[in-house]
C-alpha cells in the first residue's frame, strides 16, 4: 500500500520523466487573479500562460497543489465532516502543456499511468468525453482499448470544464473508478449516477478557448492541456479504501485527535474527528500563506473555518485550546512535501491558541443561547435570523458554525433574517463609504505592458539615469502629449525610480527632457512590472518618444534606504528577543519613519524594547557591509533567508544581508537575511542610529513597532534633552541631577500637602487644643461650649463635640460648622449627668431653625442638623445658649 506522500512523489516524478517541470505549488492566496478568493485548481498559477500573456521557460509542468475550497464560489464547508469526499483542503495533482502535447498525448500518459505506474485495473475504469468530442472517444479507444459503453458521451457542462465566468476553458474527459457492487450507484450519464459507487478521479482538460467575456469566446494562441486529480481520492483507491478519511494521512490526523481528546472516532464524535483534521489543514496551510484570522474577506472565511472546528474540539469535551497540539502531527505527515508548513509552524501554532482561547471565553454562553433559542424546536423547524445575527455579533459564532451546530436537529436558520440583520447594522457605516473609480483607469495597464514591456529598474545602482518615454497616460488613456500643468502618468523603458512594493514607498523626483520638466511625486508597478511615475508636467509638454534624464530625490532615497535596512535589523532582533513566531505582517518604509507590523500575541515591555533596540545598534555599530545577492528562491530559503509567506517570487530573488551575528547559534554569520527587492545602506553605519518611538497593537495578534533611524533619530533625541534640559533650568539643576531634584520636590510637596491639611484642621478649629480651643462658659447654672467652626467636614463636628463633652465635664456643648459653599452644620452635645434634663435633638433643632433649615435628629445626648445659611452661624450658637438661659 502506497502513502500519500508516496503517491504524491509517484505522480510528479512520472511526469518529469516524460519531460515535465516540476513546478512548486503556489500559495492558496493567488497572486495574478483579483477575483479568486483562494487557489482552487493546479491551473490557477498558470492561466496567463494559457491565454498567451506569460511565458515560461518550459512547456510541460507537474504540480500538486495546494487548494482551498471554502468561501467564494467553490465552498465546500457544509458538507465536510459529513460526507466521503468533501474537505476545505485538498491537493490537486496535476499535468500540463502550454501548447506542447494535446489529447493523444495526454490520454496516454494520464492511461500509462494509472494502469502501469498505479497499477489500477482496466476494467474497473470508466471515461466520459464531452458529446461532440469524437477525436477524444477515439483516442480513448485507440489508446486504452476501452469499449464503446466505456467511454461516456455527456452533454453537460459537466464535461466542459471552466476556471470561471471568463479565463481560458475547453472540453474535458473524466476518468472514474468503479468500486464496485457493493456501494450503490452507477455509472455517469446513467440516473444512478449520483450514487457512490462511481467516483471520479482525474479529470483531463482540453484547454482551448478563452472566455473573454460573458458572450465572447476565443481560441487560445495555442491549444493544451490542463489536468486534476485529487490526491486524497487517489489514495483512497490505491489504498482499498471508499472513504477519503480513511487513507493513511487522515487516519493519522484523526488518531492524533482522538490521543488529545481522548474520544475515539465512533458514532456522533466520527463527524467532529472528521472536521477537525480537516480543518487543521486548511487552517494551517492558510496561515503559512499569510492569511490570518479576521473579521473580513480571507481572513474570515479563515475563522469560519477555524471556529468550526473549535466547536467540534469542544463536542468532544476538549477542555483547552486542542488544534494546535494536532499540528506536530500535521507537520510530520505534510511538512517535507509543504516546507513552508515548518518554516511557518511556530506562527500556525500562536494563531491556533490565540483563537481558540478567544472563541472559547464566548463559546459556552453563546451555545446556551442556541439552546434556549431552539429548545421547542424540533425536525425541520427554523431559527430566527435574528438569533443567528446576535450569535455571529456578540460570541463570534459565524453563520455556518450556527447551522452546523444545528444540522443534526434538522434546524434550518433563516438566513434572509440573518442578511437582513447584518445589512440593517452596516447601513450606517455604509452610508460613509465611496467606491474608488480606479477600475477603468487600472485596465489601460494591460495594454502599455502588452505595447511596452516591462520597465527595467536601474536603481539598485543608481539615482540618475536616461531613458525613452514610452508611454504617457492621462484619465485611463493613452496620449501621445500633455501639457504644462497637467497630471500625467509615464512610462519610461528604464528607470532608477523605486516603484513602491514590500514597504517601500515610491521615489520622487525628476524627469525632463527637450524643453520640458515633470515632478515625479510617486511611483507605482503596474501589471508584472511596467514602473509608472506619478507627477504633474512642470514646465514645457512632455511627448511620447522624448529622450529623458531621471533624477531621483536623493535625500529622501538616502532616509528610506537607511530605514529599510533599519527594518531588517529590527525585525531580527525581534525574532532574536520574542521568538520565531515573529513573522512580518506588513511594514512601511517612508523617508521620515519605519513602521513593521509582525505577529506576537501580547504586548512588548519596555525592558525587551531596549534590548531589541539594542540588538539592532550592536549591528549598526559593527557598520559591515550589506550585501545583496540573487539566489534561486529555494536555495535562499534553503539557507534560512525570511522570506514573506505566500509572497510569489520569480525564479531569482534578491537576497540582502546586514551584519554580523553576534550571539547565539548564529554567531559569525549573518544576522539578518531576507528576501527582498527594496532599496538599502551600504553598510550598518549607514544607518546612523535606530530609536524606537512606538509599540502597539493593530489587530488580534499583530503589534506594530515605529522607528527612527538616522537625522530623525537623532533630531527625536535632541527633542528630549532640550526638554531635560528645560526642566533642569527650571528646578535650578542640572539634567544629571534633574531626576532626583524632581523626585525630592514631589516628596516635599507630599508632605507640605499632609501638613497644610492638617494645619487647616486645626486653624478651622482655632487652636491647637481637643475641643477646639472653645472656652467653656456657665449658662443659668450649666456648663456651656458654643462655637463657630469653618472648612471642616460635618462629619468631624461629633469628635470634636465629645473631645468639648469632656472638657465642660457636665454641660452642654454646640458647634457649627460652615462649608466652603456657605452651607452650615450644627451638632449638640448634652453630658450624661443632664440627660433627663436636656434633648440634644431639642437643642439642635434650635440650632437648626436659626440657620434657616429645619429639622435634625440622633439621641439625647449628640444630635446632629443641618441649615442652609452659614452666616447665621453665630445665631445658631447665641440661639441654643438662649434656649439654656431658659
Ligand atoms: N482544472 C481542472 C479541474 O479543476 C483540471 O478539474
Amino acid at each position: 500500500m502506497s502513502g500519500v506522500n508516496e503517491i504524491r512523489s509517484t505522480f510528479l516524478n512520472y511526469f518529469k520523466k516524460n519531460g515535465h517541470e516540476i513546478v512548486a505549488s503556489s500559495p492558496l492566496v493567488p497572486r495574478n487573479d483579483p477575483t479568486l478568493m483562494f487557489t482552487n485548481a493546479g491551473m490557477v498559477q498558470f492561466k496567463n500562460v494559457f491565454t498567451g500573456i506569460e511565458q515560461r521557460p518550459y512547456n510541460r509542468a507537474t504540480t500538486s497543489q495546494k487548494c482551498v475550497r471554502a468561501g467564494g464560489k467553490h465552498n465546500d464547508l457544509d458538507n465536510v465532516g459529513y460526507t466521503a469526499r468533501h474537505h476545505t483542503f485538498f491537493e490537486m495533482l496535476g499535468n500540463f502543456s502550454f501548447g506542447d502535447y494535446f489529447k493523444e498525448e495526454a490520454i496516454a500518459l494520464a492511461w500509462n499511468l494509472i494502469t502501469k505506474e498505479f497499477g489500477l485495473p482496466k476494467d474497473k475504469l470508466t471515461v466520459t468525453v464531452y458529446h461532440t468530442d469524437d477525436a477524444a472517444a477515439g483516442f480513448w479507444k485507440k489508446i486504452a482499448g476501452l469499449p464503446e459503453d466505456r467511454i461516456i458521451r455527456i452533454a453537460t457542462s459537466d464535461n466542459f470544464w471552466a476556471m470561471g465566468d471568463t479565463g481560458p476553458c475547453g472540453p474535458c474527459s473524466e476518468i472514474f473508478y468503479d468500486h464496485g457492487e457493493s456501494i450503490w450507484g452507477g455509472p455517469p450519464g446513467s440516473p444512478d449516477e449520483d450514487g457512490d459507487r462511481f467516483i471520479e478521479i482525474w479529470n483531463l482538460v482540453f484547454m482551448q478557448f478563452e472566455q473573454v467575456t460573458k458572450e465572447e469566446r476565443i481560441d487560445l494562441p495555442r491549444p493544451s492541456i490542463d489536468t486534476g486529480m485529487g490526491l486524497e481520492r487517489l489514495a483512497a483507491v490505491l489504498q482499498g479504501k471508499h472513504d477519503n478519511y480513511d487513507i493513511d494521512l487522515f487516519q493519522t490526523l484523526i488518531h492524533a485527535s482522538e490521543e488529545a481528546t481522548g474520544v475515539k472516532a465512533e458514532g456522533k464524535f466520527r463527524a467532529s474527528h472528521r472536521v477537525i483534521a480537516d480543518h487543521l489543514r486548511s487552517s494551517s496551510f492558510l496561515i503559512a500563506d499569510g492569511v490570518l484570522p479576521s473579521n473580513e474577506g480571507r481572513g474570515y472565511v479563515l475563522r469560519r473555518i477555524m471556529r468550526r472546528a473549535m466547536r467540534h474540539a469542544q463536542l468532544l469535551g476538549a477542555r483547552d485550546p486542542l488544534m494546535w497540539r494536532l499540528l506536530p502531527a500535521l507537520v510530520r505527515e505534510m511538512g517535507q512535501a509543504y516546507p513552508e508548513l515548518i518554516r511557518a509552524e511556530s506562527l500556525i501554532s500562536e494563531t491556533l491558541k490565540l483563537e481558540e482561547t478567544r472563541f472559547r471565553k464566548t463559546l459556552e454562553r453563546g451555545l446556551g443561547l442556541l439552546g434556549e433559542a431552539t429548545e421547542k424546536m424540533g425536525d425541520g423547524d427554523s431559527l430566527d435570523g435574528e438569533t443567528a445575527f446576535k450569535l455571529y455579533d456578540t460570541f463570534g459564532f459565524p453563520l455556518d458554525l450556527t447551522q452546523d451546530a444545528l444540522r443534526q436537529r434538522n434546524i434550518s436558520v433563516d438566513t434572509e433574517g440573518f442578511a437582513a440583520a447584518m445589512e440593517r447594522q452596516k447601513a450606517e457605516a455604509r452610508a460613509h463609504w465611496s467606491g474608488s473609480g480606479d477600475a477603468a483607469t487600472e485596465t489601460i495597464w494591460f495594454s502599455v505592458r502588452d505595447k511596452v514591456g516591462a520597465t527595467e529598474f536601474l536603481g539598485y545602482e543608481t539615482e540618475k539615469a536616461e531613458g525613452v518615454i514610452t508611454a504617457i497616460v492621462q484619465n485611463g488613456a493613452l496620449v501621445q502629449s500633455a501639457g504644462e500643468g497637467e497630471a500625467v502618468s509615464i512610462v519610461v523603458n528604464q528607470t532608477p525610480f523605486y516603484a513602491e512594493s514590500g514597504g517601500q514607498q515610491g521615489d520622487t523626483g525628476t524627469i525632463s527632457g527637450d524643453g520640458f520638466t515633470v515632478t515625479v511625486t510617486d511611483t507605482q508597478k503596474k501589471n508584472d512590472g511596467v514602473f509608472v511615475h506619478i507627477g504633474k508636467v512642470s514646465k514645457g509638454t512632455v511627448k511620447i518618444d522624448a529622450a529623458v534624464e531621471l533624477v531621483v530625490d536623493s535625500v529622501r532615497r538616502t532616509r528610506i534606504r537607511s530605514n529599510h535596512s533599519a527594518t531588517h535589523l529590527l525585525h531580527e532582533a525581534l525574532r532574536e528577543t520574542l521568538g520565531t513566531h515573529v513573522a512580518q505582517k506588513g511594514s512601511l518604509v517612508a523617508p521620515d519613519r519605519l513602521r513593521f507590523d509582525f505577529s506576537h500575541p501580547k504586548p512588548i515591555s519596555d525592558k525587551e524594547l531596549a534590548v531589541i533596540e539594542d540588538l539592532a545598534n550592536e549591528i549598526v555599530l559593527q557598520n559591515a557591509p550589506v550585501t545583496t545577492r540573487l539566489m534561486a528562491v529555494d536555495d535562499a530559503i534553503a539557507e534560512g533567508a525570511m522570506a514573506l509567506f505566500g509572497e510569489k517570487y520569480g525564479d531569482e530573488v534578491r537576497v540582502v544581508s546586514v551584519g554580523t551575528a553576534l550571539h547565539g547559534d548564529k554567531a559569525g554569520k549573518s544576522y539578518s537575511t531576507e528576501l527582498c527587492g527594496g532599496t538599502h545602506v551600504r553598510a550598518t553605519g549607514d544607518i546612523g542610529l535606530i530609536r524606537v518611538v512606538s509599540e502597539g497593537a493593530v489587530a488580534a495578534g499583530v503589534r506594530r513597532l515605529e522607528a527612527l533611524t538616522g537625522e530623525a533619530a537623532r533630531r527625536y533625541l535632541e527633542e528630549q534633552d532640550e526638554r531635560v534640559k528645560a526642566i533642569a533650568g527650571v528646578l535650578k539643576s542640572s539634567p544629571a541631577d534633574a531626576l532626583s531634584r524632581v523626585t525630592a520636590l514631589m516628596d516635599e510637596r507630599r508632605k507640605l500637602e499632609r501638613e497644610l491639611t492638617e494645619a487647616r484642621k486645626q486653624l478651622a478649629l482655632g487652636g491647637g487644643s481637643a475641643s477646639g480651643g472653645a472656652q467653656s462658659e456657665t449658662v443659668n447654672g450649666v456648663g456651656f461650649i458654643g462655637k463657630v467652626v469653618s472648612g471642616v467636614n460635618p462629619r468631624d463636628l461629633k469628635p470634636l463635640a465629645d473631645d468639648a463633652k469632656k472638657t465642660v465635664g457636665s454641660g452642654v456643648v454646640t458647634f457649627i460648622g460652615v462649608s466652603e459653599d456657605g452651607k452650615a452644620s450644627a451638632v449638640v452635645g448634652v453630658t450624661d449627668d443632664l440627660v433627663g434634663k436636656f434633648s440634644a435633638v431639642d437643642l439642635v433643632r434650635v440650632a437648626s431653625a436659626a440657620l434657616g433649615g429645619a429639622g435634625g435628629g440622633g439621641r439625647p445626648d449628640m444630635a446632629q442638623a443641618g441649615g442652609p445659611d452659614g452666616s447665621k452661624a453665630e445665631a445658631a450658637v447665641s440661639a441654643v445658649r438662649e434656649a439654656l438661659a431658659g
